[in-house]
């Protein structure tokens, strides 16, 4: 799904055109490709914040004019070069295929594909895992693979309150957890379950994931943005009934929340009926010092915790877990249950499986000491080939957060990086009120012998930009 950077400038009317217009200059100039699939109406007119009518209009337009394609099941595409043919019949089943390298193609869509923040994939611990499943296969019953409690299989659950207990200084139960398709399920079902009982005002950092705002407002919360600074989160300037935060690591600016923070943040929480959502996407990783803990262990009253296993094995596992109290887990897992039975079991076993064997815990120690080779390779190459960069955010997770020097655009850079193979978002469309230019760049999948020659590259083509 293709990423589609449009700007509208909502003071001059005629939205719908400058939608068509920015794509159709979008597809002249080859950054969308013969083919690319775009974003379904109802979701570019979420991210663009304009009602589906107009970005329906648009497509028609570009459809009318033959630059766009729309197909029952496929959705809309760019009209492709040569009309798709059905894929031949195999007699046989495939062999397996080699296990692809990663790809420097650039980042797609706002939904789909490969992001900043994603691990590795081409070190997910493809035999141990295929020993965990057979593990699983070749001893639990039959009736496991029944309906199970939607919450998750208890072995699971009862695995990650350890796991939790253990490394991120939680406070949990395995009653108190359920098994959730990731952190983005975690809350969503925990806002559906809290706005049923009353409207929920929400307040959210600002810059943050701009990926969960859609779900967030589907889940039926108001947002309220609040700004971040060096320290994390400004909790003098909280409102609402709740806020989702990112404590460990904050989502883009890599700020830690600091212990002032923290203890304000509690505070906040108690001096009225509020809640804390922790959003603890990346917390595994963290190079310079020990972990924080996660809040929720000091306040597993107020806090609810979200966590999965998506940056320490791979999101597409969709596996994840939501720490709540007693009566919320309870409403949590109901939901879940409401709204689609639970998660798949055999991949519950396994994960329960690898972490009581100790894979899990060794998968992390490993990928841990490559990421922080390929962190520190990366932050070493901008010190010495981009001394205007500033680069924060290093201490923890799987990208950096840099304010860019005067003069550099923010799309621009993040188009020239993609093309250089670096994971890169620019942080513009995740904030809220005005910052500095800036972007997002992942480390996971950049081998360090080739964190030098893309800094150069990125150096070479921007300064040639830039000649005054
Ligand atoms: C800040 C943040 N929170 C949550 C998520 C979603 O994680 P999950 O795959 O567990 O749903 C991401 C994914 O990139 C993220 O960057």
């Amino acid at each position: 799904m293709a990423d589609l950077h449009i700007q509208i400038n909502r003071d001059k009317g005629g939205i719908a055109g400058q939608i068509a217009s920015e794509l159709r200059d979008s597809i002249r100039g080859g950054r969308l490709t013969p083919g690319t699939r775009l974003p379904a109406t109802r979701d570019l007119a979420t991210d663009l914040q304009v009602s589906r009518g107009v970005v329906v209009e648009a497509y028609e337009q570009l459809v009318a004019e033959g630059f766009l394609v729309s197909r029952v099941g496929v959705g809309t595409q760019v009209t492709p070069k040569t009309a798709p043919r059905a894929a031949p019949r195999q007699k046989t089943p495939p062999r397996p295929r080699p296990v692809p390298r990663a790809s420097s193609a650039p980042v797609c869509g706002p939904y789909y594909g490969h992001r900043p923040t994603s691990p590795d994939l081409s070190h997910f611990p493809r035999e141990r895992w295929l020993a965990a499943v057979r593990h699983v296969l070749t001893t639990v019953p039959s009736e496991a693979f029944d309906y199970g409690d939607p919450g998750g299989v208890p072995e699971l659950r009862e695995e990650l309150a350890g796991y939790l207990r253990r490394v991120r200084a939680a406070d949990v139960r395995p009653e108190n957890l359920v098994i959730v398709g990731g952190v983005a399920q975690g809350l969503s079902l925990v806002l559906h379950v809290l706005s049923r009982q009353r409207p929920i005002r929400l307040a959210v950092e600002d810059p943050t994931s701009h990926r969960q705002v859609p779900l967030l407002r589907r889940a039926g919360a108001h947002l309220v943005p609040v700004p971040v600074d060096e320290e994390g989160l400004q909790v003098r300037k909280l409102s609402g009934d709740a806020v989702l935060v990112t404590p460990a690591h904050q989502y883009p600016t890599g700020v830690v929340l600091s212990p002032p923070r923290r203890a304000a943040l509690m505070e906040w929480a108690y001096a009225g009926d509020r809640v804390i959502l922790e959003d603890d996407y990346d917390a595994e990783f963290r190079f310079d010092r020990d972990p924080v803990g996660c809040l929720q262990g000091l306040a597993p009253d107020r806090v609810i915790l979200s966590g999965s296993v998506s940056k320490a094995l791979a999101p597409g596992l969709r596996l994840g877990w939501v720490a709540a109290p007693p009566d919320l887990a309870e409403a949590v897992r109901r939901a879940r249950g409401e709204l689609d039975l639970g998660s798949p079991v055999v991949e519950q076993y396994a994960l329960a499986h690898f972490m009581r064997t100790g894979g899990y815990d060794r998968h992390l120690r490993r990928m841990r000491r490559e990421y922080r080779r390929r962190r520190d390779a990366l932050v070493r190459a901008l010190a010495q080939e981009l001394p205007d960069v500033r680069v924060k955010g290093i201490d923890a997770g799987l990208h950096v957060y840099l304010e860019l020097p005067a003069g550099w655009d923010e799309l621009e850079s993040v188009r020239v990086a993609q093309e250089l193979g670096l994971s890169t978002e620019p942080v513009g469309p995740m904030r809220e009120s005005a910052g500095p230019a800036a972007v997002v760049v992942g480390f996971a999948r950049l081998p360090a012998h080739k964190a030098l020659d893309a800094v150069r590259g990125l150096k070479v083509r921007m300064s040639g930009q830039n000649v005054d």
